[in-house]
């Protein structure tokens, strides 16, 4: 077992991801909610399969809405399948850069999903996110007052990676738990019947990826955070994950295991 690396998460300016304040930093630097190590990945793409999912409910007369498009690069390559697709998310920054180059079948708007939404009621036939704000939740009226009877909602939210990438790296990542596949499975099954809508589907996908270069293991780790975080994270940890890289990779890149949970439903 290699000794334990540096572990960013407890440096004091560690951003937890996700969180607006992480969103705020990663919008000032690149505006863009895009992974930026380089990695090549086993077909089919978890977004790739969602992509296909979402455009089987599509048809010219049909009105669409991602909510929390993050730059709205997953949201432009519907436009021309339906009638109207909208893209709303909290961050002004990326949604100043969806707005550049925006087709005409596709609007996008500064909205925070947690608050009323600027929509009138039956306003979409399918209502999707991609890792954005679940707008089902028990308790929640927006997303089904906004979307038609008969509607279809889309989820598709990463839950992590491992594939060994936990136990190669201590100290950098935590390994899951042995129950962690069928926790995930629970949680959106759970989420799913909690949301007031009629199952068609939910997998849990298991994405393979291969990370091309030792660096590539640090750039994952710290995206989205500061920069003077990263010179000490490479500084303390740069070394000892190219010799486990090294010692690890395969002819494509060090393999990892992306898991994505996949929902289908349709409102009552
Ligand atoms: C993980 S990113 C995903 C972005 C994009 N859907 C994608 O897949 O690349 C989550 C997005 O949800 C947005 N978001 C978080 N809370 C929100 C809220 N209350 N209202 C609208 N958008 C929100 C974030 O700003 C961010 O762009």
């Amino acid at each position: 077992m290699p000794k334990l690396l540096f572990d960013p998460m407890k440096h004091p300016d560690w951003i937890p991801p996700q969180t607006a304040e992480w969103h705020a930093n990663l919008a000032s630097e690149t505006g863009r909610y895009k992974y930026p190590w380089n990695s090549v990945f086993d077909e089919p793409r978890a977004e790739v399969i969602f992509a296909d999912k979402i455009a089987a409910y599509l048809k010219e007369n049909v009105r669409v809405l991602d909510v929390g498009c993050g730059h709205g690069e997953f949201t432009k390559t519907f436009a021309h399948k339906a009638k109207e697709v909208m893209g709303i998310d909290i961050n002004e920054e990326y949604i100043a850069s969806a707005i550049e180059e925006t087709g005409e079948s596709v609007t996008f708007f500064v909205v925070d999903a947690d608050k009323r939404l600027p929509f009138p009621d039956d306003s979409f036939d399918v209502v999707y996110t991609k890792k954005g704000p679940w707008l089902f939740h028990k308790g929640i009226e927006e997303g089904h007052r906004v979307i038609k009877p008969g509607g279809i909602v889309l989820g598709l939210y990463h839950c992590g990676t491992d594939g060994g990438l936990r136990n190669l790296f201590p100290g950098l990542y935590y390994p899951f738990p042995d129950s962690y596949l069928e926790d995930i499975k629970a949680k959106f099954e759970r989420q799913l019947s909690e949301s007031n809508l009629e199952k068609i589907e939910l997998q849990i996908y298991e994405e393979i990826e291969y990370l091309s270069r030792p660096e590539d293991v640090l750039i994952k780790k710290c995206f989205g955070q500061k920069e003077t975080l990263k010179k000490i994270v490479w500084q303390e940890c740069l070394k000892q994950v190219e010799e486990i890289f090294l010692q690890y990779t395969t002819p494509r890149g060090l393999m990892i295991v992306n898991y994505h949970a996949l929902m289908i439903g349709r409102a009552r």
